[in-house]
Formats: C-alpha cells, sequence, structure tokens
C-alpha cells in the first residue's frame, strides 16, 4: 500500500537550486546521466533527493570530491546525505548515474520509442533519470550537453551548440524536474517561423518520423494560431528562439508541455484529409494549443506542489476552450463540453472515486489527472469569471501573471488575485475547489397572474461524497433570462448568486406567464430539477436567444419523446415543429442546428427510463430511436 500524502503536511525545500547541469551519453541499455546541482542552503535539515531503484550510482561529489559514504543513507525512494557532510557556502552536489532507457515499460523518466529516445517527467518522471529534488515548487534553469549517435538532439530551451553526435541546450527560465525533456532520434521536421507581438522571431518545428512527414502541416497551423491567440486575448508572449514539438507513437499521457519541447502521443499531431475527421482536426488544433498555453499557465506559473494541479491543468483547459470557441463555433463547442463534462465529471462526481478539484490527500498522483482536476477545473474558472464579469476576469488574469511570474502557487494565490483585482470576497466560492459533489439546483415557479409577477425560488443541495458527510450551500452563479410565449425575450440574461440554501427572486411587469431558460450557457456545473412541460419547451427551442439552452430544450424534449415511444408511446408533434423551425432559421450555424438534430444516445434513453423506474428494453428503445430519426 503506497503511502497516503496530505496537503497540510507541505513544507518547504530546505535549500535553494541556482543551476542544474546535465550531461547525458545516451545509449539503448546503458544511458549516462552526470549531474551537477548548485545548491544553497536556506533552512536546516539533511538533503533528501528522490530516485527510483532504476538508477545505478557511480559517483557521488560535493565540490568534486566524493562525499563519505558514511554520511549517505539509500532508502526505496530517497537518497539523504546528512546535514554534517555539507558545507554551509554555496556547493555544488554531483552524481553519476546509468539508467535502462531499453528496460522501461513504464514509460516515466527515459525511454525508448520506436528507437526514438524521449522522455515523460510528469508528475514523477524526473526521480527515474537521476537523484533530483522532483518537486514542482523547487526550480533552476537548466543547461544539458547529450551525446548520442542520433541525428537529432533535442532538449528545453535555446540551443547552444552542437556537432556530430552531441548537443548542448541552455533553458534560462527556472522551472521544476517535471517539465525537463530530451529527445533523440532520426526526425524530420515541418519548419516555420513566428513573430512575436514585439517582433521577435521564433522557429517552430514539428519534428516526425520521415515517413509521416505529409501529416505534420495542420499540427504546425494550430501552434501558430495558438501563439497569435495568446498574444491577443491573454497578452501572452513566446519567450524562448525555438519551439519545438515531437510526435512519438508511445505516450501515457496525451501531450506533455515540457518547456520549449512539447512532446506528442503522435495520433494528436498527425493528420491527414484522408484519414482524419472533422473531429481529429478539432482534437489536435485543441491539444497543441493546450500544450502551448500552458508555457505561461503552468510553466511561468507553476504548481506548489500536486495538490494544486488544477491550478494549471482547469487554466489552461478554459483557456483552450476559448481558443476552439473564437476558432470554431462557440456554441457548438459550449455544448459538447458540457456532454462530456455531464458523461465523465457527473459520473466521477457520484461514484466512489469522487473527489474536489484541489484533493487534501492522494495515494498516487497520476491517479488524479482526473475530468475532475481538468475539466471541472474549467468550469470553476468558468464560474468565477462569470461572477466577476469579463473585465474583472481580464484585470485579474494580468495581476495573476505579474504577482506570480516565476513562481510555484496555490490555488490560495490564484484566488487571492481575484479577491485584490475585483474586491470580491471569494471564501465561500473556495469550497469550489475543497468539496467534492455535483449540486443539485432546483426551480420552483410561482406565477402571479394579477400582478403580472413571476418568482423563481432557487435551492441548492449536495449529496455526501466519501469522507465529506457535510456539503454547505455554494455561491452558484445561475443564468436565466425569460421568454415570452410569442418568443420575445421579455428578459436577457441575467446572473442570479444563489449563496444560502434558497433564495428567492421576483420579475415584475410582465405581460404573460414567460418561460424561464434557466442556465444559460451551462453556468454552473449542476443538475437541474425543475417541472417545465412540452410546449414551453418547445417554445426555447424555437426562440431561446441563448444556444445552450436551446439545445438542451430540444435535447430533452427528444429524450421525453423517446422514453415514452420505447415505452409504446407516440412522439411528440411538438417536436417536428421545433425541429422544422431550426431547420429553416438560415440564420443559426450550420453545425449548431446538426448538433441540436442529433438525437440522444440509446444508452441515455435507457438511463432515464431506469431513473423513472422503468425496466430499459433494448430492442424497444433502438426502434424508438429509429422511427424518431426517420420521422
Ligand atoms: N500536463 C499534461 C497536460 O495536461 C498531462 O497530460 O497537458
Ligand atoms: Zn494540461
Amino acid at each position: 500500500m503506497a503511502e497516503t500524502r496530505f496537503l497540510g503536511d507541505y513544507s518547504p525545500w530546505p535549500f535553494r537550486l541556482k543551476l542544474t547541469r546535465l550531461r547525458f551519453d545516451l545509449r539503448p541499455r546503458g544511458t549516462l546521466v552526470r549531474s551537477e546541482l548548485h545548491l544553497e542552503r536556506r533552512g536546516p535539515g539533511p538533503l533528501v533527493l528522490d530516485g527510483g531503484a532504476g538508477l545505478r550510482t557511480r559517483a557521488l561529489t560535493i565540490d568534486g570530491a566524493p562525499v563519505n559514504p558514511a554520511h549517505v543513507r539509500q532508502g526505496a525512494e530517497t537518497l539523504t546525505i546528512a546535514h554534517a557532510a555539507l558545507p554551509d557556502r554555496p556547493f555544488v552536489l554531483g552524481a553519476e548515474v546509468e539508467i535502462d532507457p531499453e528496460a522501461n515499460t513504464a514509460l516515466e523518466g527515459l525511454y525508448l520509442s520506436g528507437g526514438i529516445f524521449c522522455t515523460q517527467c510528469e508528475a514523477e518522471g524526473f526521480r527515474h533519470i537521476t537523484w533530483y529534488p522532483d518537486r514542482p515548487d523547487v526550480m533552476a534553469p537548466f543547461h544539458v550537453t547529450i551525446r548520442s549517435d542520433q541525428p537529432v538532439i533535442l532538449s528545453n530551451g535555446n540551443p547552444v551548440a552542437s556537432g556530430r553526435g552531441w548537443a548542448e541546450w541552455h533553458d534560462p527560465w527556472s522551472k521544476p524536474s517535471y517539465l525537463f525533456a530530451l529527445v533523440a532520434g532520426d526526425l524530420r521536421a515541418v519548419s516555420d517561423s513566428f513573430t512575436t507581438m514585439s517582433g521577435r522571431k521564433v522557429a517552430l518545428n514539428v519534428w516526425v518520423r520521415p515517413a509521416d512527414l505529409d501529416r505534420a502541416g495542420f499540427a504546425m497551423e494550430s501552434l501558430k494560431k495558438s501563439m497569435r491567440w495568446d498574444e491577443t486575448a491573454y497578452g501572452r508572449e513566446y519567450d524562448l528562439d525555438v519551439f519545438n514539438i515531437v510526435a512519438v507513437d508511445d505516450f501515457n499521457m496525451g501531450a506533455m508541455e515540457n518547456k520549449g519541447l512539447n512532446i506528442f502521443n503522435s495520433k494528436l499531431v498527425l493528420a491527414s484529409p484522408d484519414t482524419a475527421t472533422d473531429a481529429d482536426y478539432e482534437r489536435i488544433e485543441a491539444v497543441i494549443a493546450h500544450e502551448y498555453f500552458h508555457n505561461w499557465t503552468g510553466n511561468r506559473i507553476t504548481c506548489r506542489d500536486w495538490f494544486q494541479l488544477c491550478l494549471k491543468e482547469g487554466l489552461t483547459v478554459f483557456r483552450d476552450q476559448q481558443f476552439t470557441s473564437d476558432m470554431r463555433s462557440a456554441a457548438v463547442k459550449r455544448i459538447e463540453d458540457v456532454v462530456t463534462l455531464r458523461a465523465r465529471q457527473f459520473r466521477e462526481d457520484a461514484g466512489p472515486l469522487a473527489h474536489p478539484p484541489r484533493p487534501d490527500r492522494y495515494e498516487e498522483i497520476n491517479n488524479f489527472y482526473t475530468a475532475t482536476v481538468y475539466e471541472k477545473g474549467a468550469e470553476v474558472i468558468g464560474m468565477l469569471r462569470r461572477l466577476v464579469g469579463d473585465e474583472g476576469y481580464r484585470t485579474a488574469l494580468d495581476l495573476y501573471f505579474d504577482r506570480h511570474d516565476g513562481q510555484a502557487c496555490t490555488i490560495e494565490d490564484w484566488l487571492k488575485v481575484f479577491e485584490d483585482a475585483t474586491g470580491r470576497d471569494l471564501a465561500q466560492f473556495k469550497r469550489w475547489y475543497t468539496d467534492a459533489g455535483t449540486p443539485k439546483l432546483t426551480l420552483a415557479e410561482e406565477w402571479d397572474e394579477d400582478a403580472g409577477r413571476l418568482t423563481l425560488r432557487l435551492s441548492q443541495s449536495t449529496a455526501p461524497t466519501p469522507g465529506q458527510p457535510d456539503k454547505p450551500p455554494r455561491v452558484i452563479p445561475v443564468a436565466v433570462g425569460l421568454i415570452s410565449p410569442n418568443g420575445d425575450e421579455v428578459m436577457p440574461t441575467r446572473v442570479l448568486e444563489l449563496t444560502q440554501p434558497e433564495q428567492e427572486w421576483s420579475f415584475e411587469d410582465l405581460g404573460a406567464r414567460p418561460v424561464v431558460s434557466l442556465l444559460r450557457g451551462f453556468s454552473a456545473p449542476v443538475t437541474v430539477d425543475r417541472r417545465i412541460g412540452r410546449a414551453e419547451r418547445a417554445i426555447l427551442v424555437a426562440h431561446d436567444t441563448d444556444p445552450f439552452a436551446r439545445w438542451e430544450a430540444g435535447h430533452d424534449l427528444a429524450l421525453e419523446s423517446l422514453v415514452a415511444m420505447a415505452q409504446g408511446g407516440e412522439s411528440d408533434p411538438a417536436l417536428g415543429h421545433a425541429w422544422g423551425g431550426l431547420l429553416a432559421d438560415s440564420s443559426l450555424d450550420p453545425a449548431f442546428v446538426a448538433l441540436c438534430l442529433r438525437l440522444p444516445p440509446e444508452d441515455e434513453i435507457a438511463a432515464t427510463i431506469a431513473t423513472q423506474g422503468g425496466v430499459p428494453d433494448p430492442d424497444a428503445i433502438h426502434r424508438a430511436r429509429e422511427a424518431l430519426a426517420a420521422e
């Protein structure tokens, strides 16, 4: 059983790491790694370094002299050098270890993928390369020399010099070990350049195997778009002379944002019109953007510890979602993201693995690269933006980059930036980061015909999750609009801030009872409990100005019809009418209309029947869906 780690146990490393020098002699079975850590003491205690069983230690020196073995203790995962062996002045710890990339099938650290040497160090892979303070809050510039008979030899930062069989790289930006990368192989590049907003020219390369060269062009186009977008949308400029992307076939994660040297699973780089679908292109563009955006949200500002993973991932997912919205259809992107969130994150939140976006304990950090940390982490930022407004968000982000550039931060730092930039107290909002579970939002309506007044009573509750029996109320931004029966929008979007278990809002001077367009844009990651008739839903499908609410109304109407049809009922005539309206409206984005016309999948129909106490009949469900599609 692995040891549980707790957020509350954090303490800073008692040394400062001013520079890391690495020398690699790459060989498949016996790679030699020589390291120099330029250290200075900051606090009391021994020097503890992380490492794995695969490190064969050949030498250990302090300022060039061998360390007395009596002062060294090697455990299963750490190497400890006693305080007594360490000078009080700045010193250089040297180590020489041998590792076996070919035997590395865990694909963490340095390994071979189809004859290409490559690395994956997030979260704790660097400790399989050499002894090191392998924690994200220890940052240093890296100077790396690599000897290899491979024709292309890459690492982070800028190239310093190279010759036949060797290359030297320098990364001036302090970074933690999880952002280290090295690649050596027989690779070819699609090359281009990008001129940043301040006029610096950056060389760009997408490295692939020679046979894949004609499938790398789209990735390059995506990279240039991402670089421009981050300048325009966030004022973030690239900060090195080169940016390299490498595609490899064996990769645990989708892709990795190593400083200046992003490594990708080749399926997220390579595309050609013969084989790639529209969805493939969209995914490649989004992942290239995601990894590029990490250069600021993740690399320049990183995480203090792995409990803060959503600090970089939630924000970077949020940014790649914004990017895709700008490049493609914002409505379609939002709807697709909500569908995914409900399918993956809501399920996670409802099961035994429920955890908050910022967990406070873990046994294995690799198990926390979850929909909750990534996708819910992004939803939380979307809510924050809605609460402080677009301008407040922009001011807060500028302050975040100003204040924390070069630092390893926490969710507390992140929220403090928003409090300082906008004056808003975010103590209650913080529960979105610390509490697991999906709140249920309930709407009850009261209509006073004589007064023309509609009262909305909103309430919230969250079921207990493992280890968190009590769920205090959260701040829930509920975006609502009102649509009159004739289709006019009588109230444009307003954000109601639900902070109590239950609250009421009244809207006056209404001529006729309007239909409530609830949770517009999916303004909070909650489930909704409301009573709404088919006729009201049809009005929303035909007239709602909010594309998400419009899609949702049509989806629910179709689902209701399918549930009825699968149990012997008829299809709803309101549905054909509503869809006819969508098809006839030439002002709508065809991609959005196509999404609206997509019928709910069979498993969702079955799940709905089961929730209502029925017994799903797969054949009947299939026939119902075919029949409605034909209609
Ligand atoms: N840090 C990586 C990413 O999300 C891990 O997959 O981009
Ligand atoms: Zn990421």
